[in-house]
């Protein structure tokens, strides 16, 4: 519902198109200020980077590296507007403040204080943040500061705990994100194996990873039930009665589109109570028809083809037309199966292969949003993904059978065909109105129902001659055009976003910057939050 207030319609003046300087750039009126970068300080007692290599065990209480997906949480009996926590992700190394030997991370060669080093950049931080006087935000030293990293310990639970184990040392490729109704913190896993840490199982890793910002939940949690995969995100959707599904989007080349639906409602009134109900529910694969409907396919053992001996026809999307798909047996004889070979298991129910699905957001009006960020290996197309050599992407969107999470049925469209029209090849011209873009992946309808999109597009110059550096849209969901809010400095993509609930201040997270190794000539070559407002102190975008 949107409160009453000030007016919230999008008036911002748009950014210019190609615009490469080294640095981050906001529409008039606006300033971007850096708030936490890799190296930085979390932990109460800890000590920030300061020029020289960071090293285990210093790295383990410093802010981790590549900042990715993020959340703003709310502490209970504190002005939000004011002071709140920040939970974000990071998905990977920053290797030019760290010790490596060639400055450089080879899991192959790594000593074990160089192991360490690199799996305590990845995870999660939590920080306090506040506001002053003057509308500027800091970190706040506070006992809420905390790190999770790829030197954690894990609890496991769910169907398939019984196989990955009680507990898992490290999370890492934690890519996007998303809060529970519960206001616990979801952070997801971009790869199945430990990749720094090879001599790890590898079912321990593509897992979500529930982590409780306030420490009422005690040790953060691998949910299984919600599958394994290269997960992106998660976002919800609540009914009248409290019953919540979570969509999920698996980054792979190509990947499924997912929901999970606990078994039990949610209850808002015992915050505690809602710590397990993510163990027990059902997962669901995505088939987008080509008449516009779609189905949400149980992923269950022993339904739709979910037995021993099953044939998974693999990502025969990236075959050519005509070639025979051949398949490969797998058997699914427990749910545990399913859950593990969770990208299987939705091909063999016949799971759509999408062009990469990125971050999911659910809209006021209940619209949910995907980005599919590229594909350019694609050779076979479907309705839904109708380009073949998907260079630049594009945004699909469905609405549930009545709204309601525990639809088994949606109706989809194409919101838009990302890539420009002064591009030669007609499969990459896009259909975008209004500032053109490539390769959307992070996306968000905040609380006053306006759509932003961030991109991560290539950062060689054929593609920033054409769009500019990665950058962050506001798209109009009825007609589609989009509109330039900010774009990033050399080399980075766009990612995270975050807000204050009066949405005067945006958190935003610049990843892997590649330019100025100074603070003086460009941007820092660090990744970092960003806060973005206005210094009028109104709410942004408006
Ligand atoms: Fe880590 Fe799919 O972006
Ligand atoms: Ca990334
Ligand atoms: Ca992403
Ligand atoms: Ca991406």
């Amino acid at each position: 519902e949107v409160p009453a207030g000030p007016d919230y319609s999008v008036t911002f003046t748009p950014l210019g198109n190609k615009i490469v300087a080294d640095t981050v750039t906001v529409p008039q009126g606006y300033v971007a200020e850096i708030l936490y970068s890799a190296g930085d300080q979390c932990v109460i007692g800890s000590v920030g980077y300061s020029g020289l290599p960071q090293v285990h065990p210093a790295t383990e209480l410093q802010a981790g590296s590549q900042h990715d997906g993020m959340h703003y949480f709310a502490i209970p009996g504190v002005d939000p507007n004011k002071r709140g926590l920040l939970a974000i992700n990071h998905e990977n190394l920053d290797s030019k403040i760290l010790g490596f030997t060639g400055g450089k991370y080879s899991a192959a060669t790594a000593t074990d204080v160089e192991k360490k080093t690199a799996l305590s950049t990845v995870g999660v931080s939590v920080i306090e943040v506040e506001r002053d006087a003057s509308g500027k935000w800091s970190v706040k030293p506070s006992a809420y500061n905390k790190r999770y990293s790829g030197n954690t310990e894990y609890k496991v639970s769910g169907p398939a705990a019984a196989v990955v184990g009680a507990s898992v040392i490290g999370t890492l490729n934690n890519c996007a994100s998303g809060p529970t109704p519960w206001g616990t913190y979801l952070t997801c896993e971009e790869s199945t194996d430990n990749y720094l840490d090879p001599t790890q199982a590898e079912e321990g890793y593509g897992w979500v990873v529930e982590i409780d910002p306030l420490n009422q939940m005690g040790t953060p949690t691998k949910r299984t039930a919600m599958g394994r995969f290269d997960h992106e995100n998660t976002a919800y959707m609540l009914d009248d009665a409290n019953r919540v599904a979570f969509y999920m989007g698996d980054d792979g080349t190509p990947g499924c589109i997912y929901k999970f639906v606990p078994r039990k409602a949610y209850d808002p009134a015992n915050r505690a109570a809602n710590f397990g109900l993510l163990d027990d529910g059902t997962l669901y694969v995505a088939r987008f028809n080509g008449d516009g409907t779609g189905n949400w396919i149980e992923l269950t053992q022993g339904k739709n083809g979910l037995v021993a001996g099953a044939t998974d026809p693999g990502n025969f999307t990236q075959l050519a037309t005509g070639t025979v798909i051949s398949g490969t047996l797998v058997d699914f004889n427990t749910q545990a199966d399913v859950l593990i070979k969770t990208k299987a298991a939705a091909r063999v129910a016949g799971g759509t292969l999408m062009d990469r699905p990125e971050w999911i957001t659910v809209g006021g009006d209940k619209t949910i949003y995907c980005t599919l960020t590229n594909n350019s290996s694609r050779k076979r197309t479907d309705a839904a993904n109708p380009r073949t050599s998907n260079r630049h992407g594009h945004i699909v969107r469905w609405t549930e059978t009545g709204n309601s999470p525990l639809a088994t049925t949606f109706n989809w469209s194409l919101l838009l065909l990302a890539g420009d029209p002064s591009i030669a090849a007609a499969n990459e011209k896009g259909n975008i109105v209004g500032h053109t873009f490539s390769s959307p992946d992070g996306i968000r309808v905040d609380p006053q129902n306006r759509l932003w999109v961030q991109t991560d597009a290539g950062t060689g110059s054929s593609t920033t001659s054409i769009f500019g550096n990665n950058s962050m849209y506001y798209v109009d969901q009825a007609t589609g055009e989009s509109k330039r809010f900010l774009v990033g400095p050399v080399g980075c993509e766009i990612t995270g976003i975050g807000y204050t609930p009066d949405l005067t201040a945006f958190f935003i997270n610049i990843q892997h910057p590649e330019g100025a190794w100074s603070t003086t000539a460009g941007w820092p070559a660090r990744s970092a939050t960003v806060v973005v407002r206005r210094t009028d102190g109104k709410p942004v975008g408006a």
